[in-house]
């Protein structure tokens, strides 16, 4: 194995509105959460796998998934405020790993193919920071005040998880971070001066974010069982 995996899960899923983490929710009867830890394990390039959960949620995967996480070898760490702080967290726990690449990759994304894994994690093995993306499939437009102005999109792409880095990389962008508000793992590497390779991901890799994309989210699991098959 030459990759590690830090996947943050201590967000409160505000937007999905639920009464819990919007990760308990069930997709084809099993946690989004546990999608992710399963098609993260599965791939062969993957050793650790760290979590980083809130203080609230801890109970939960203690008393209700230790087994599942016995079994797929996820450490739980303690996750923080923002996405950064629980990344954070699951990189100072990995201060000793053996792997060469650490991959960041959002619990929320229960969707995430083998191939698509295998190709950023080649692409940073490669060049040290690779990032799967999808193009921008609508028409952009700039507001530009006194007017606007439609955006060349052919060179906008969305930015997905994985986000994958040399460990030591992630490392010093992480601290150098010092708080200032970052959008992605990638923005802070490329705070660093290290440039990121765009990997080219399916458009099926969705982020569950607000109830509707879980019915999005079931259509494409089976779409993704039946191509398999
Ligand atoms: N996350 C985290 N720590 C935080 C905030 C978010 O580990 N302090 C994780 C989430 O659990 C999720 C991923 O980062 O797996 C992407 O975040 P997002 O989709 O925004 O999830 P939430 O922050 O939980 O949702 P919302 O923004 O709607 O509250
Ligand atoms: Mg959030």
């Amino acid at each position: 194995p030459s990759v590690a995996v830090i996947i943050p899960a201590a967000g409160s899923g505000q937007r999905f509105g639920a009464t819990t983490n919007k990760l308990f929710a069930l997709l084809d009867g099993q946690p989004l959460w546990l999608h992710s830890v399963r098609r993260l394990r599965q791939n062969p390039m993957v050793g650790s796998i760290v979590m980083a959960v809130s203080d609230q949620d801890r109970v939960h995967f203690e008393n209700d998934h230790a087994a599942d996480l016995r079994t797929y070898e996820v450490q739980l760490v303690r996750g923080g405020t923002e996405r950064s702080d629980s990344v954070q967290s699951a990189l100072g726990y990995l201060a000793d790993a053996k792997e060469r690449l650490v991959a960041v990759h959002d619990a929320a994304r229960p969707l995430i193919r083998q191939r698509d894994l295998d190709a950023v994690f080649t692409a940073a093995n490669q060049t040290g920071a690779a990032i799967l993306t999808v193009p921008v499939s609508g028409t952009v437009r700039r507001d530009l005040g006194e007017r606007t102005e439609t955006v060349d999109r052919r060179h906008l792409h969305i930015a997905l998880t994985p986000q994958v880095f040399e460990a030591g990389l992630l490392r010093s962008a992480y601290a150098k971070h010092n708080g200032r508000p970052a959008t992605d793992d990638a923005e802070l590497v490329e705070r660093c001066g290290h440039p990121v390779t765009l990997v080219c991901g399916g458009t099926d890799n969705l982020k569950i974010t607000y109830p509707e994309d879980l019915i999005v989210a079931e259509a494409i699991l089976r779409s993704q069982l039946a191509q398999d098959a």
